[in-house]
């Protein structure tokens, strides 16, 4: 089984996503421990305050380096192999390389901030910090949930079909994936290309991957 942890001040922000669908499914199946670790317990006064204003004056508040470190602490006591990852808009982009990284470890702790962010000195006590877009979010859970689905997905025997798995190898070379049709054949003038109609697998596989690369290249252009 996988083990995953999040340390955050709202732990209630993960049970409607971790109650559908594939997560559900693989935490039903233990093929992943998810563990919230409440950052709040680690306040060191009696209103447990977990936030402070910061040094130097402007706008909004910051996580105080004490509480975070002691919760820090906590989660590599539980998990002594733990990847801590701090979630902030400042880290490294996040994509499906390091998703297929992050499942090769023994475990794997997500550290959410809220408020205007950390203190600078947290950074020493975490093994990464990664941006989940180049966009601020009012919290590192949102962030925390989409790297938690796209690991568990690729946790082994968790996708239904084996063909799901190589398919997400060939988005992992960097292309994105092809266009898809379903029933029916025509909506309100609309048709599905006729090659993925006529039966001949190798020609459907080979418009595939152009569909595929040409997609990728007009997406390159665009985000240029
Ligand atoms: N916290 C706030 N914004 C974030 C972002 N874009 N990525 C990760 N954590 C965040």
């Amino acid at each position: 089984m996988f083990h995953t942890q999040i340390l955050t001040l709202f732990p209630e922000f993960f049970t409607s996503p971790l109650q559908c669908s594939i997560p559900k499914r693989a935490i039903a199946d233990a093929k992943v421990s998810v563990d919230c670790i409440q950052i709040r317990d680690f306040a060191n006064n009696k209103h447990q305050k977990v936030d402070d204003a910061p040094y130097g004056g402007g706008p909004g508040m910051l996580m105080q380096v004490a509480p975070v470190v002691a919760a820090i602490r906590e989660a590599r006591q539980r998990q002594p192999n733990t990847h801590v990852v701090m979630l902030t808009p400042s880290g490294t982009l996040f994509n499906q390389q390091k998703a297929l990284e992050y499942i090769e470890k023994d475990s794997i702790t997500l550290l959410c901030g809220r408020y205007e962010g950390f203190d600078e000195r947290i950074v020493d006590y975490v093994d990464e910090q990664l941006s989940l877009g180049e966009y601020v979010l009012s919290g590192g859970e949102p962030a925390a949930m989409c790297v938690l689905d796209a690991m568990i997905r690729l946790l082994p025997d968790v996708l239904g079909s084996p063909e799901s798995a190589v398919l997400d190898s060939f988005t992992e070379q960097g292309l994105l994936d092809w266009p898809h049709y379903t029933r029916p054949e025509v909506f309100e003038g609309q048709t599905v290309p006729a090659v993925l109609l006529s039966g001949n697998h190798a020609k459907i596989e080979a418009w595939r991957k152009e569909q595929a690369l040409l997609r990728s290249k007009q997406r390159k252009k665009r985000d240029l």
